[in-house]
């Protein structure tokens, strides 16, 4: 099945992209995560001057995964002379995520990252924890606050890139964007941007142990970014947004496990769709089995990429042309009595006290609310949802 699709001149074999992380520190570690066979792969932040982590590094919950990593710990001329050389023997589109201090050092990393075999650029916008572990590094360096207000800046450093390289330039927004994202991907787009990728880690956010107090990452107070499964439903609905007012690719991004993820972001009107943080707690095969599962998915489905994509945004229409935008009064679900076995979840879950359990479950059509959790809790889905059928 050809799962391939196109960011300017560049051809993806397929849609699934490395996102920017450890999975991509050196030329080594891209030659290997390209045997797992992602569409393209994209390098951690370069920088020309090498920021130390802080250490420890990384946390997680359920659902979640904490980082303070601060960009390569390889310098740009590093990555220019030896790593991106080497890493686009790859055989796979490398984007090279660079960070300038000002919009004329990005332009430059970014001819250098082209000359030296990048296939794309990606700029990212704003990092959680920079600033303060920037100041406890170098000392009396005077670092202005990461700018979440004006997309101005990012304006300007687009421009400036897009007058250096003619390869397509990615932006990657953060998620504290998400209150008014169209106006930064407005500022990317003027600037002339190809494609917006939805998004980066979100923070500042922090763990602590509760045995010795301490915050669980290095740093100054600790603090790092989240990504995972806990960041998709912000991030699903700031690629919604995107997609539904602009007609420039997104990229969707945060908390892809597995190609269920993947469809849900292609729904939202994604064009492409790039994941870390499970192949970092889980190993490189995770990205294989999501592009396995979604080739499986539109394969047993007789769909292309292009059926599903962007059906969420016509739901949301259907919903509108039959008025069911604004239905307040709730419909009961149906209980599958041969596929319920009465274990009971749906019964503790449902605070409309509406569950009696026998042979099977049994909704009191009188007392349902229609919320519809018991649907989303059943284990073995045996309660059906009345609504929008
Ligand atoms: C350990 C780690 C390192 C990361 N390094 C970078 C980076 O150097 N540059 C960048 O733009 N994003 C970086 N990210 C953010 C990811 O590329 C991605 O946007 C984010 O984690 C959300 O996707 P995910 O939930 O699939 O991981 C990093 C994330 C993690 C977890």
């Amino acid at each position: 099945m050809d799962l391939s699709v196109s960011l300017g001149k560049v051809r993806l074999k397929n849609p699934i992209i490395i996102s920017a992380g450890e999975h991509a520190r050196d030329a080594e570690t891209i030659l290997r995560v390209a045997s797992f066979g992602p569409g393209a792969i994209t390098t951690k932040t370069i920088t020309n001057t090498a920021i130390p982590d802080p250490h420890p590094c990384y946390a997680v919950f359920k659902g979640g995964f904490l980082n303070c990593m601060m960009g390569a710990v390889l310098n740009a001329d590093q990555w220019f002379k030896n790593e991106l050389p080497r890493a686009s023997q790859a055989g796979v589109p490398i984007i090279a995520n660079l960070a300038g201090t000002n919009p004329e050092e990005t332009a430059e990393l970014a001819i250098r990252a082209v000359e030296a075999g990048a296939s794309m650029i990606e700029l990212p916008t704003h990092c959680p924890h920079l600033a303060e572990n920037l100041e406890e590094q170098f000392p009396g360096l005077k670092i202005p606050p990461p700018e979440i207000n004006d997309p101005q800046p990012l304006y300007e450093t687009v421009k400036a890139v897009r007058k250096a390289v003619s390869v397509p330039i990615i932006v990657k927004l953060s998620p504290i964007f998400h209150m008014s994202v169209l106006s930064w991907v407005k500022a990317g787009i003027d600037g002339g941007m190809d494609a917006v990728e939805v998004a980066d880690a979100l923070g500042p956010v922090m763990m602590i142990d509760i045995e010795t107090g301490q915050p669980k990452l290095g740093g100054p107070r600790g603090f790092g970014g989240l990504s995972g499964q806990s960041l998709k439903p912000l991030t699903m609905a700031m690629t919604f947004q995107i997609a539904q007012n602009f007609d420039i690719p997104v990229i969707g991004c945060g908390g892809v496990e597995t190609w269920k993820d993947a469809v849900e972001y292609f729904m939202a009107g994604a064009s492409m769709v790039a994941t870390y943080t499970v192949g970092h707690i889980k190993g490189p095969e995770a990205y294989s089995r999501i592009i396995k599962g979604l080739e499986e998915y539109l394969a047993q489905r007789n769909l292309s990429l292009e059926d599903i994509k962007g059906l969420a945004q016509r739901k949301v229409k259907e919903r509108r042309q039959r008025n069911w935008h604004e239905i307040t009064k709730g419909i009961p679900p149906v209980v599958l009595e041969e596929k319920c076995t009465a274990c009971g979840i749906c019964k503790t879950s449902c605070i409309y006290d509406a569950i009696e359990i026998d042979q099977y479950a049994m909704i009191d059509q009188e007392r349902c609310y229609g919320c519809n959790l018991c649907v989303e809790v059943c284990p073995q889905q045996a309660i059906k949802s009345q609504y929008f059928v």
